[in-house]
């Protein structure tokens, strides 16, 4: 690990002059539906807190259906309650390990002590694992998100901008250019076509390359997921791009977010990607979702002009944390 910053050892706050064994942290290859149930109260205590859902659904995918290489979950219990104070989760990504630290918010101090653990025990668990690149990913960061990444010795990284815009999208903001003709994704038959398009898109991309048809089928499996809202757009019988929508029924206002959307990139720069995301937000205006909603990261300048051009505005930024972890074994 790229540090030589001293951090109290697991479990230990410091106190004025006193050292407390305050919390212990436990780590789990494997969540049982005990532990699941038991994480799922705290991420609702803390999305109520913090007006933003911890744990980004790669990460909540992997701990509800669990077993992928490289997952684990660390639990941190206050060692005189054993109440769940704090949970953190690796799983191994596209070149990439990714981890997510959720402290509970009657947990948080000035000195991180609970996530400094946390984040500490997963990449102890990366080091054990053969080492790596690491991204922890904080929303909506603070000082004292800041004091537990740098503490750990990782280093600031990638912005992802969480972007909205209220629907529907104004007639000047569209243009005189005609609405793109798409159609609904076909599940079954489209997936293939889809993965390779996405993933020439997203070569460069940690989370979003690299996905195998294991994970386009898990999002299918999801509640949430509505073919009508995958839209597919062909040129000579060919896909050339998509714009893969997504309801978020469980925010006031409902969110529609633009969740995945790529252009082959043999026909970038000739405006289809600024067509597909507006045939995204017509789509869910239809369905009368008032919001638009998407994460873009701040350094994908083609991406982060093509919204402010239709009229996204910046709501909340998500901040990334690097390191390289060695092996340790
Ligand atoms: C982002 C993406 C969908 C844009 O598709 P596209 O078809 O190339 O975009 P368009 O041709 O419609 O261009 C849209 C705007 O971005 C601008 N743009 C395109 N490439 C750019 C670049 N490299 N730098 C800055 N601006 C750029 C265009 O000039 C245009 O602006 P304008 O309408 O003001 O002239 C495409 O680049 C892509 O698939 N990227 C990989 C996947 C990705 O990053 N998806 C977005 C994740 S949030």
């Amino acid at each position: 690990m790229a540090t030589g910053v001293r951090y109290p050892a697991p479990g230990e706050h410091r106190t004025g002059d006193s050292l407390r064994q305050m919390h212990h942290v436990e780590v789990k290859r494997r969540m049982g539906e005990a532990d699941i149930a038991e994480v799922s109260v705290l991420l609702a205590e803390v999305a109520a807190a913090d007006r933003h859902r911890p744990l980004g659904e790669h990460k909540w995918l992997d701990l509800v259906h669990g077993g992928r290489t490289g997952f684990a979950g660390f639990v941190a219990r206050d060692r005189t309650s054993g109440r769940l104070v704090g949970y953190a989760q690796l799983s191994q990504g596209h070149h990439t390990w990714g981890v997510e630290v959720v402290v509970a918010p009657g947990n948080r101090d000035p000195d991180a002590a609970v996530g400094a653990d946390l984040l500490r025990a997963a990449l102890d668990e990366v080091g054990r694992q053969g080492g790596g690149h690491v991204h922890l990913w904080v929303p909506q960061p603070t000082p004292v998100t800041d004091t537990m990444a740098t503490s750990s010795g990782l280093v600031q990284g990638r912005d992802l901008l969480q972007m909205r815009i209220a629907l529907p999208v104004p007639a000047t903001a569209i243009g005189d250019a005609p609405p793109l003709t798409t159609r609904p994704f076909r599940p079954g038959q489209d997936e293939a076509a889809w993965l390779a398009v996405n993933n020439r898109a997203f070569a460069n991309h940690p989370e979003q390359g690299g996905w195998t048809i294991d994970t386009l089928r898990e999002r299918e499996a999801e509640a949430w997921f509505d073919a009508e809202g995958f839209l597919l757009y062909e040129r000579d019988g060919q896909l050339a791009g998509s714009c893969w929508t997504k309801v978020h029924s469980d925010c006031d206002p409902e969110l529609g977010e633009i969740y995945v959307i790529s252009v082959d990139p043999s026909l970038h720069g000739h405006g289809l990607g600024r067509a597909l995301t507006i045939a995204g937000l017509d789509h869910l205006a239809r369905r009368g979702i008032t919001v638009g909603m998407l994460y873009v990261d701040a350094a994908n300048r083609a991406a982060v002009h093509l919204y402010q051009s239709i009229g996204f505005a910046l709501d909340h930024v998500d901040r990334a944390y690097t390191g390289d972890v060695a092996p340790s074994r």
